[in-house]
């Protein structure tokens, strides 16, 4: 997820780029950069860190130029650096792009693009645009790109500028937001509102395969087809706080609602043409290496550790290959067997977490072959291991991990697979059938978004109980670790995670009529188990509050509370199941008035020991 401004207009760019991009900063902020077209020049400015870094770089430079584009970057293709760092020119140097989403077949293209002669100077996908437009350039700019995107496979959402055709600002969308707003005499795109509220709250909100042309008659948009389209104009009432968090009172919960899009873009370009193989090129394993493997260590904290014990129960069920999951504070004091027929993966949102660097460290040293499951390109994880495999979530602001979390999910589904794949344990009909399901996923997710009535009541029940206790089996107990530590961390209130089975071990003394069991019992192989965990907790007059598949109808007589879950593949249940725990940890430290997204003592990563 990146940050795109551009202005049209009789003002000077430059400070309106710069402030928007600032506002524009919760979309990422590893690098940013300007382009303005002045005296049939652009001049470009773009360096590696935060906004402010580039405000610094412009301190004492004038500028005179009314039409620019700017960006500020959350690196998905290229590490974070200058020269990988938006906007990007052609090879003239008078035509410059800037791009938020991904380009899948942007490798072929770029190979065809050299062929033609074109050079290219970053390690970018958005570069391949700015050659593609030029290449197609014959006058007119809208023509160009239009011309461009049809070749284009993926995400995007641009902005384009000429000084071939100076009068002129085009921008697009296929699968990442744009919008454009409306001054007087003065015209902006936009990746969200926030960018430009300080100078107009009039906003068209462009529609997939659509195209706008920026001129000083006005704003003409148009398919990929070239049939102009009519556009309403909406009136944004937020302020910009609001806006930046789009309409929701906190990171968090917004970070909650874009899981489906985070499952859609960790997916994208990952699944072969045929949809029965996994793709996973930058994994920097050969697949003589991965038949050589005997034993698999994930190692993680927090949040990360729950997805790596889903990760075991998937690899252990599908590739029946033996994998050890640690804590990475405990895995570095330990002496863990390791040899160069390990495999030891990290799994870390930030990448820069200490105690999982440090068990990467320690894996290095004992000659185990390393991969990073990362959500930050660049990061110091993704630079050490030898080799990285990234979730596409986007910056996740809110302390409390969510979209992270279920990106990793969706990842090591998608490792499972690959793995299964080469190792000859997963047939390719059934890689298709998990596949299949996967893709289908979000939409699942979506349906639990949307109807959270009976999360709502459950937290406005229960927000003021002093203690939770939370109960799985399976590949779902993770997720009740998951659930606890979600309330935990936000809402303040005593919350455990528990196995369902070791009730008798000693939690069932706890039971009282005053701490609510969270108890996860969707349909699957252990359903029955928790079934009866439950009547067990109902007898000593507890009080559940259980998750279960939609048309589940034995269970409703036997719980408090139901949330009802649609039916999915027991091993995808994990990505379902972690939503309404979210929402409910969520909900209650809103009604306990915790500060959600910055709760007390915690940090977003913790890169000391
Ligand atoms: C999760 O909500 C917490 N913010 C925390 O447990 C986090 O998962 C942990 O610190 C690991 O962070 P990482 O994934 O960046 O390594």
């Amino acid at each position: 997820m990146c940050g795109i401004v551009g202005y049209f207009g009789k003002r000077r760019a430059k400070t309106i780029l710069i402030d928007g991009l600032k506002r524009l900063e919760y979309r990422g902020y590893d690098s940013a950069g300007i382009a303005i077209l002045e005296r049939n020049k652009i001049r470009l400015y773009k360096k590696k860190g935060k906004i402010s870094v580039l405000e610094g770089l412009l301190l004492d430079k004038k500028f005179e130029g009314n039409i620019g584009l700017g960006h500020t970057r959350w690196a998905t293709h290229g590490k974070p650096s200058d020269k990988n760092a938006h906007p990007h020119l052609d090879c003239s140097g008078n035509l410059a792009v800037v791009h938020n989403g991904i380009i899948e077949n942007y490798l072929i293209l770029k190979k065809e693009l050299i062929k033609k002669g074109h050079k290219f100077k970053s390690e970018t996908d958005t570069e391949v645009i700015a050659h593609l437009i030029e290449e197609n350039f014959k006058g007119d700019l809208e023509e160009a790109t239009r011309e461009a995107l049809k070749r284009v496979e993926g995400a995007y959402a641009i902005g384009v500028i000429s000084t071939k055709d100076p009068e002129k600002l085009v921008a697009a969308r296929y699968g990442s937001p744009l919008i454009v707003g409306l001054g007087e005499g003065e015209y902006f795109i936009a990746s969200d509102v926030p960018a430009i509220l300080n100078h107009t709250r009039e906003v068209i909100f462009l529609d997939e395969g659509q195209l706008a042309t920026l001129t000083p008659e006005g704003v003409k948009v148009t398919t990929l087809d070239n049939k102009e389209v009519k556009k309403a104009v909406t009136r944004i009432e937020w302020d910009v706080s609001l806006a930046q968090k789009s309409g929701y009172k906190h990171f968090m919960l917004k970070e909650i609602y874009e899981q489906p899009q985070a499952i859609i873009d960790t997916i994208r370009g990952r699944i072969a043409k045929d949809e029965r193989k996994v793709l996973l090129q930058e994994i920097g394993l050969s697949s003589q290496e991965i038949e050589k493997i005997k034993r698999l260590f994930i190692i993680a904290c927090g949040t990360s550790y729950h997805a790596a014990l889903i990760g075991k129960f998937l690899i252990e069920n599908k590739v029946g290959l033996p994998v050890e999951v640690d804590i990475a504070s405990e895995f570095r004091y330990r002496n863990p067997i390791i040899d160069s027929n390990t495999l030891v993966l990290v799994i870390t949102q930030s990448g820069e977490t200490a105690d999982t660097l440090a068990a990467l460290h320690l894996a290095k040293e004992k000659k185990a072959k390393t991969l990073a499951i990362t959500n930050v390109v660049g990061s110091t994880a993704s630079r050490e291991a030898d080799g990285v495999l990234y979730t596409y979530a986007g910056p996740e602001i809110g302390v409390a991990s969510t979209k992270a979390f279920i990106a990793q999910l969706t990842l090591l589904y998608l490792f499972t697979i690959y793995l299964g794949s080469i190792r000859g344990t997963i047939p390719k009909e059934e890689a298709k059938e998990m596949l299949k399901a996967l893709k289908n996923l979000p939409g699942a997710v979506k349906k639990i978004l949307e109807n959270t009535k009976g999360i709502l009541s459950c937290a406005r029940k229960y927000f003021h109980k002093r203690d939770f206790l939370y109960i799985g089996r399976g590949i779902n107990y993770p997720i009740a670790l998951e659930g606890a530590l979600k309330l935990k961390e936000i809402s303040y209130i005593h919350a455990e995670g528990y196995p369902a089975g070791e009730m008798k071990h000693g939690p069932i003394a706890l039971i009282d009529g005053d701490m609510p069991i969270v108890a996860i019992a969707t349909q699957g192989s252990v359903y029955k188990k928790v079934l009866s965990n439950i009547e067990e907790i109902k007898a000593r007059e507890g009080i559940v509050i259980a998750l279960a598949t939609e048309g589940d109808k034995e269970i409703a007589k036997k719980c408090n509370e139901i949330i009802y879950l649609p039916r999915v593949r027991e091993d995808l249940t994990p990505l379902l199941t972690v939503i309404p725990l979210q929402l409910l940890a969520y909900h209650i430290a809103a009604k306990r008035g915790c500060d959600i997204d910055q709760p007390r003592n915690l940090a977003k990563s913790v890169t000391v020991e």
